[in-house]
């Protein structure tokens, strides 16, 4: 891909493979682009494993990230396979795995520690859970295309359907999966300017759709089909 490719560039590009979402249900877009998100260290740092935006019926299916603004070490992003994560477990607990759900919600202190919160942190709080989001996912999802099975939960992922929330937190403190981008260049700026594919609501191993609780988000993205 061109280095010199602009957001509306970027935009095109990832059209090529689908719709695209608004940049975020809650969270503004980079002027006069509204499908790209910026990512910025100082607006929050995303310092633990996730997949983009999974408190929606229907996450995003792909994320494409353009550096403006690389620290001069650190701030890498990481990258874990949740296809890798859920084959390397023993089979028993693959098999508790593949019939547990999961609760992903927005409401919670995502991007912003309690312990650092001020006015503008606090107003970023309260402009990400504008609309409380909760929705309900399979922990195993099947890959719409190619069938393999893969770990779906992630820093949203509050709660097990079913379980209390101190059970829960027993079995999701292995956050295997998803990305994570490193708090690692003391505080040097990273941005980055995002955007995401649509995708289909999530399917687990007995072919039961993902369900949502509270929170409509169709002004922020399509069902792809
Ligand atoms: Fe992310």
């Amino acid at each position: 891909m061109p280095p010199d490719l602009d957001d509306e560039g970027r935009q095109a590009f990832v059209h090529a493979f689908g719709d695209l979402t608004t940049a975020h249900p809650t969270v503004g877009a980079v002027d006069g682009v509204p499908n790209v998100l910026p990512v910025d260290s100082e607006r929050g740092r995303a310092n633990h494993w996730h997949t983009d935006v999974t408190f929606v019926l229907n996450p995003p299916q792909a994320t494409s990230l353009r550096s403006l603004t690389v620290p001069p070490y650190g701030g890498e992003t990481l990258i874990a396979s949740s296809a890798g994560a859920y084959r390397d477990l023993p089979e028993p607990l693959r098999r508790l795995a593949d019939g547990l759900w999961a609760e992903h919600t927005n409401d919670y202190d995502y991007a912003v520690a309690d312990e650092d919160i001020d006015t503008e942190k606090a107003a970023q709080r309260s402009r990400f859970t504008s609309i409380k989001y909760r929705t309900a996912h399979p922990v195993v999802r099947v890959h719409p295309l190619t069938g393999e099975r893969g770990l779906f939960m992630g820093g949203f992922a509050q709660r097990i359907v079913g379980l209390p929330v101190g059970e829960s937190r027993k079995l999701l403190d292995d956050r295997i999966t998803q990305h994570y981008a490193v708090d690692n260049c003391d505080g040097r700026p990273r941005r980055l300017h995002r955007v995401t594919l649509a995708g289909p609501v999530p399917v687990g191993v007995e072919g039961k759709e993902s369900y949502s609780i509270e929170g409509d988000a169709s002004h922020y993205t399509p069902v792809a089909a």
